[in-house]
């Protein structure tokens, strides 16, 4: 097989890493004020939302280029079948494995929102949930697969992400409000026809009109 290896493969598996980690605490984080419904007048909850979800598509877009050029690298010979099936990376094979474990995890929350509108609201936020224990796993990944993650400024990168992480899943629990009638809005990318008009201030979509209401 073609040996492909430079410099840059590998820094840009390093650098991609680290900006997952920080877009995807940000991503977590944001995702908690969504779920226990924070916002006002300043930043409101539909712009909170909408932020979670661009921060969400962004992370998506650098953990493929990190898991891309991780199997492009012969560097580190984790092999293609290391990105979806854990355990099966000859370099580094538990860290790999949790980085894995983590990639899973995610594609299982990105397809659940994708098929939002087709299942029930319950099985949504269970498959939801999945993105703390994804969190939790790619952190305990950097700090055993990382090269750069373990020393210096990395290190002072994985702890903040951890400590604001940790923060927001705590508070998330503790200040858990009662559960909406409604449901949160669907991504915007579900196709669905019922993922149209939603509250500018929640998020949720809104009632249809009374036609009493309308012009006559
Ligand atoms: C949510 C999923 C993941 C996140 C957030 C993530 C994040 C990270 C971070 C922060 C590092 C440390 C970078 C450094 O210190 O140099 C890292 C290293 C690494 N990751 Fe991931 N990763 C994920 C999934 C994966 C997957 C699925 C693979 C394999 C297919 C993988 C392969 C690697 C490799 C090869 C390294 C470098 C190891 C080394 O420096 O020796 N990662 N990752």
């Amino acid at each position: 097989m073609l040996a492909l290896t430079t410099p840059y493969l590998w820094y840009t598996t390093r650098a991609t890493g680290l900006v997952t980690l920080v877009l995807f605490t940000m991503v977590v984080s944001l995702g908690a004020l969504v779920a226990n419904r924070a916002g006002g007048t300043v930043v409101g909850r539909f712009e909170i939302n909408e932020l979670h979800r661009s921060l969400a598509v962004a992370a998506v877009l650098f953990l493929a280029i990190h898991v891309v050029t991780t199997v492009l690298d012969s560097f580190v010979p984790t092999g293609p079948a290391s990105v979806i099936i854990p355990l099966t990376s000859s370099y580094k094979r538990v860290p790999i494995a949790l980085g894995t474990v983590a990639f899973d995890l995610l594609l299982a929350v990105w397809l659940s929102s994708l098929a939002k509108a087709r299942l029930a609201n319950a099985t949504w936020r269970f498959l939801h949930w999945f993105s703390w224990l994804a969190f939790a796993t790619s952190l305990v990944h950097a700090v055993t697969a990382g090269t750069d993650a373990r020393h210096g400024l990395g290190l002072v990168v994985v702890v903040v992400c951890a400590g604001i992480g940790a923060g927001a899943g705590v508070w998330r629990v503790l200040a858990r409000p009662p559960r909406a009638a409604g449901r949160t809005a669907l991504s915007p990318l579900s196709g669905s026809p019922s993922s149209a008009p939603t509250s500018a201030s929640s998020g949720v979509p809104r009632p249809p009109r009374s036609p009493s209401r309308g012009p006559r």
